[in-house]
């Protein structure tokens, strides 16, 4: 969507544009977009355009160009600041805040440190640059109590570096004296959390001497115009800067342009700010007094020509405020010590030397004081992570804002540093601008027209080379034995460097050169222009000596401060401390690989006239300033180059979100993803170039797609940078949720594997003691066997009375079980007798009945059992008529076909037994043969076996009775339990093994003998008796079973 709206319609860019103002648009905001762009003229037309419309920001692609103004503008509100934060960067108008919100966001996007350089020369507004940054981010980025008290600190520590290191030059009247490289910590979420500073060579020469116009640093006049007299007297000091040797020498104490008194109020509040105690500004103040009171220690020769202090005051003040003793200090002031041969040797000083050493001491108490001073501040900034101490979790933002380039009528040591210094930044930023980028585009395989440009690597050479650069030759000279002088260096120079194009020097030039330098000076060919340096002084500066007694009175100062700066170890360290120039030299290089670890932007800062004046527009020095800073081979690089360069890798981790093919993840090569993605955003090929690893984008294109102030890859980083935002806190969000899940799932289960280790601990306890009494080891068993018993008879209860399966339970639980089973027993029962018919009761209890008569006692009783007995086996209509008649009164319970014996042949006769309520009725058709009353009916026989045949007993003292009747019944368990239960004979019936006896009539008695045979046979037999035979019982059980 971006994408076409850029590309595709003019809507985007008039919504841009909308944005700015018709003034913002006064020239071009990027040089990119001159049309003339090889054109001087037409640069700097454009700068003086812009210049005269306030307009100090231009752009070179993404190098910010800053004039200084010399007024106050109203572009740095904090609505100026809101209107910058998260915006594109063509969208406003130029600022350096967009330049300090862009790499922030880089910072915070790609996690990658960054870097902030701003160069220019002396007065070009390098330090305001510094400080506006410092406080966009104050103000946007994110905050919480700790943040705030961090930004304070970063903020105030300015006011007080500005007011020991800063001091009036004729360039400038707020000269940064001292490079400063300020790293400003972010945390994860943005927030500024900490920092740290370097400094570099402090211009300590400017405390005991300042050329006319020029002033010592800050603090001397601030404290002397703002402190409250207590303080001054307590210090010693007067109001009047005049009235201090080392304040007059440049005849200017008060300057117009800057207000003394208010800037002591700011520095006071801004020490309190950074964690100074009481004491400790009363240690820092008495050293600022004490190098004032140095300065006035006046000496006089004695007649030896030795000297001797006649400020006895001063001696005494500064006994005091830098806490030595008195005579010790005046005695250290004018002798020296020397060790020769292990033998301390002392030594007077004459006039020269003496004011040699006290300026020495001046300068190295001043010196060390700044340095402790910008450690104190680095502790009050150093970020403590409380989280994870010792991981860098924070990224890092460095500003660099070293003095500008300098040139003065009369050039020194420091002059020489300094401008070292901006040649090796002008070097890095060609190295990173200029050559690095024509050779990506070699080593990319992309087709490429060189730029050529101005290298200065050359002069760096010059200057920092081995053994033929001049630092090299300058140490040298400083180590050598021998009388070594200033001069000797410059000789050593000519012979060395002689040939060198950028160097010069009396004896080098050419007839019309040499008017214009002494014997005592050369001069260099910087990038930025020529300067001519004076030798005088520079081995002395070098060497930076003091003397070891002064050194040793300060080491026992207690003043805290002097104490901490003049180590013992210095005095018993033999080595020789590496001169100055070394020193800068090595921390510059070191600052170099700090700065080539970071992604840069820059600031490149022009100063529009010499006379620190607003709106006047000094084209030739201007001019002079786009050369030697190298803007225009700059430009001409980034119209040739391409506008935008990403390597794969970083391209597609953070435009992936543009395309749903790349989003969230490219499996493939990262060529490829990028392919898909570009194609995706609808770009043509001629539009951008695909290196071996970086893709480019070609300028003058998308600049013609865009008019003048879009850039669609802008937008994409906004829309991904939202998108990657979203996405960075959904996924923190999701991580958090999920780890406190999987936490609480890890808890359970360990809560749960730890239960079980328990239960299985005491199950296994419970096993061993399960045969003791009941105790704690054996409780938890018991219960759980009593508790598993009771569950499981319970899922395996009997269902019915005839299952007879049942648990076997624990030791402890065999009484239980038993009730239990009786209990279940009756409770079947119970159930089975309530659903019970009285049609089945009936059945029931004759079936108990024969069960006690004849189970167990007579062989085809078990066959009976499953038939069901019937009410009878003859229905009304199959007995005679007239027998019914007969039997009128008395119902028949039962009727049954069956066979009577005579009681004397034995021949077997059909007939049909009735029984009444009352009587046993023995019938043959519709005759009632013989009728037993229940009351004569004396018992019953049968036999054991699985015959049929049964006799009923008859009383015999009743005449009109036959006597015993021999029968037989098919149904014979049946027929018997009916007569049974009817007569109430139950404990009547006799079951005989063998033979039974009847009676026959008058007195008269039959025998059946019973046996057992193969086949069924009841027949009179040969005794006399009736023979019955059964079949073989087992016949009838299998006949049963059959069944
Ligand atoms: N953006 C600005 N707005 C208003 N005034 C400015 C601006 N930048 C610089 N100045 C003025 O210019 C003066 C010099 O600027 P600054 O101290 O930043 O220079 P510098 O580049 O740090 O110089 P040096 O190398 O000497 O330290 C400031 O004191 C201020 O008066
Ligand atoms: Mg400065």
């Amino acid at each position: 969507v971006v994408y076409q709206a850029a590309a595709g319609s003019d809507g985007i860019r008039l919504t841009m544009e909308s944005a700015l103002t018709a003034r913002d648009r006064v020239g071009v905001q990027d040089f990119v977009l001159l049309e003339n762009f090889t054109s001087e003229a037409a640069f700097i037309e454009n700068l003086r355009k812009r210049f005269k419309e306030n307009l100090i920001y231009t752009y070179i692609g993404s190098v910010l160009v800053s004039v200084n103004p010399y007024k106050e503008l109203e572009i740095y509100s904090k609505q100026h600041m809101e209107r910058y934060r998260g915006v594109s960067f063509y969208e406003v108008s130029p600022h350096l805040y967009a330049i300090a919100d862009n790499s922030y966001r880089s910072l915070r996007m790609e996690r990658k440190d960054q870097c902030i350089l701003i160069s220019g020369e002396s007065g070009a507004g390098k330090t305001e640059a510094t400080k506006k940054i410092l406080q966009y981010y104050a103000v946007t980025c994110p905050a919480s109590e700790q943040v705030e008290t961090v930004k304070d600190r970063l903020l105030q520590s300015n006011p007080v570096l500005e007011a020991f290191g800063n001091a009036k030059t004729l360039r400038n009247d707020n000269s940064s004296r001292f490079g400063k490289y300020m790293d400003v910590q972010f945390d994860y979420k943005g927030a500024p959390v900490g920092g740290h500073i370097l400094n570099y060579l402090l211009e300590k020469s400017r405390v005991v001497h300042q050329n006319h116009g020029e002033r010592n640093f800050h603090i001397f006049y601030q404290l002397l115009e703002g402190a409250e007299d207590e303080l001054l007297r307590r210090l010693g000091l007067e109001k009047n800067p005049q009235q201090y040797h080392y304040l007059v020498k440049g005849q200017c104490a008060r300057v117009s342009s800057i207000s003394d008194k208010n800037d002591w109020k700011i520095v006071r509040k801004a020490l309190s700010v950074i964690n100074f105690t009481d004491n400790e500004v009363e240690d820092l103040l008495s050293i600022v007094a004490s190098v004032l009171h140095l300065g006035n220690v006046q000496f006089a020769d004695d007649e030896q020509g030795n000297a001797q202090v006649t400020t006895e005051n001063q001696i005494k003040y500064l006994a005091r405020l830098l806490g030595v003793g008195g005579s010790l200090l005046r005695e250290a002031l004018t002798h020296k010590t020397i060790i020769a041969k292990g033998e301390e040797l002392v030594s007077p000083l004459n006039l020269e030397q003496a004011a040699y050493a006290r300026d020495a001491l001046a300068k190295a108490v001043y010196g060390r004081t700044f340095s402790w001073l910008v450690n104190k501040i680095n502790k009050s900034l150093a970020y403590k992570d409380a989280e994870c101490p010792g991981r860098r979790s924070a990224t890092v933002l460095g500003l660099l804002d070293i003095y500008g380039f300098e040139v003065f009528q009369h050039n020194s040591f420091e002059q020489f540093c300094i401008n070292y210094c901006n040649e090796k930044l002008q070097q890095l930023f060609i190295e990173l601008t200029l050559k690095s980028e024509q050779e990506e585009y070699e080593s990319e395989g992309i087709a490429w027209e060189p730029v050529q440009y101005f290298n200065n690597k050359i002069i760096c050479d010059l200057v920092e080379e081995k053994f033929k650069g001049i630092i090299s030759i300058l140490d040298e000279e400083c180590l050598r034995p021998g009388d070594a002088t200033d001069m000797t260096f410059l000789e050593k120079l000519e012979e060395t460097v002689k040939n060198h194009p950028h160097f010069l020097t009396h004896k080098l030039a050419d007839q019309k050169t040499r008017k214009s330098l002494d014997r005592e000076q050369f001069r260099l060919l910087h990038y930025a222009g020529e300067v001519t340096y004076s030798v005088t002084g520079f081995l002395d500066k070098n060497n930076d000596l003091l003397f070891r007694n002064l050194k040793e009175t300060m080491c026992n100062s207690e003043n805290p401060i002097i104490n901490h700066c003049f180590e013992r170890s210095e005095l018993t360290d033999k080595r020789r401390p590496e001169t100055a120039a070394t020193q800068f030299k090595n921390s510059l290089s070191k600052l170099m690989e700090i700065l080539m670890s970071k992604e840069p932007s820059y600031i490149r800062c022009i100063k529009p006239n010499d006379a620190k004046q607003a709106a006047r527009f000094d084209e030739v020095l201007i001019r002079h300033q786009v050369k030697y800073l190298g803007l225009m081979e700059n430009l001409r690089v980034r119209r040739a180059g391409f506008a935008y360069r990403r390597k794969y890798e970083i391209f597609l981790q953070r435009y992936k979100s543009l395309c749903s093919e790349t989003w969230p993840m490219w499996e493939g090569r990262q060529h490829d993803g990028v392919a898909v993605l570009v194609k995706h955003l609808g770009y043509k090929p001629e539009e951008y170039k695909m290196g071996r690893s970086v893709i480019s984008f070609f300028p003058n294109l998308w600049l013609s797609h865009l008019g003048v102030c879009g850039n669609v890859l802008d937008y994409m980083k906004l829309k991904s940078f939202l998108q990657y935002d979203t996405f960075w806190f959904l996924l923190s969000s999701a991580i958090t949720i999920q780890s406190w899940w999987r936490g609480t799932q890890g808890r359970r289960k360990a809560a749960k594997k730890k239960r079980a280790v328990e239960t299985i601990r005491r199950f296994i306890k419970g096993f061993i003691y399960r045969n003791y009494p009941r105790c704690s080891e054996n409780e938890y068993f018991l219960d759980y066997i009593r508790y598993s018993f009771l569950m499981n008879l319970k899922r395996n209860v009997p269902k019915n009375v005839l299952d007879k399966s049942w648990p076997t339970p624990p030791p402890s639980l065999c009484e239980v079980s038993q009730l239990l089973r009786q209990l279940c027993m009756q409770n079947m029962v119970w159930s089975y007798c309530k659903r019970i018919s009285p049609e089945w009761k009936q059945q029931l209890d004759q079936k108990v009945v024969a069960s006690e008569i004849f189970k167990d006692k007579k062989d085809n009783y078990p066959q009976s059992v499953p038939r069901l007995f019937i009410n009878t086996r003859l229905g009304t209509e199959e007995i005679n008529p007239k027998v019914l008649q007969i039997l009128k009164n008395e119902t028949i319970k039962y009727a049954v076909p069956v066979v009577k014996y005579d009681r004397k042949g034995y021949k077997p006769r059909a007939r049909h037994l009735l029984l009444t309520q009352s009587t046993i009725f023995v019938v043959e058709e519709a005759k009632i043969k013989q009728r037993i009353d229940y009351a004569n009916l004396t018992g019953i026989s049968v036999s054991s076996l699985s015959d049929s045949v049964f006799v009923l007993h008859v009383r015999c003292e009743d005449n009109k009775q036959k006597g015993d009747v021999v029968l037989q019944s098919d149904h014979v368990i049946e027929t018997l339990t009916k007569i049974a239960m009817s007569a109430d004979k139950v404990n009547n019936v006799n079951i005989s093994q063998g033979s039974i006896k009847f009676t026959i009539g008058q007195g008269k008695e039959g025998i059946i003998d019973f046996t057992s045979g193969s086949e069924l046979l009841i027949a009179k037999a040969k005794n006399g008796h009736l023979a019955v035979v059964s079949v073989f019982s087992v016949r009838g059980c299998r006949a049963w079973e059959g069944k």
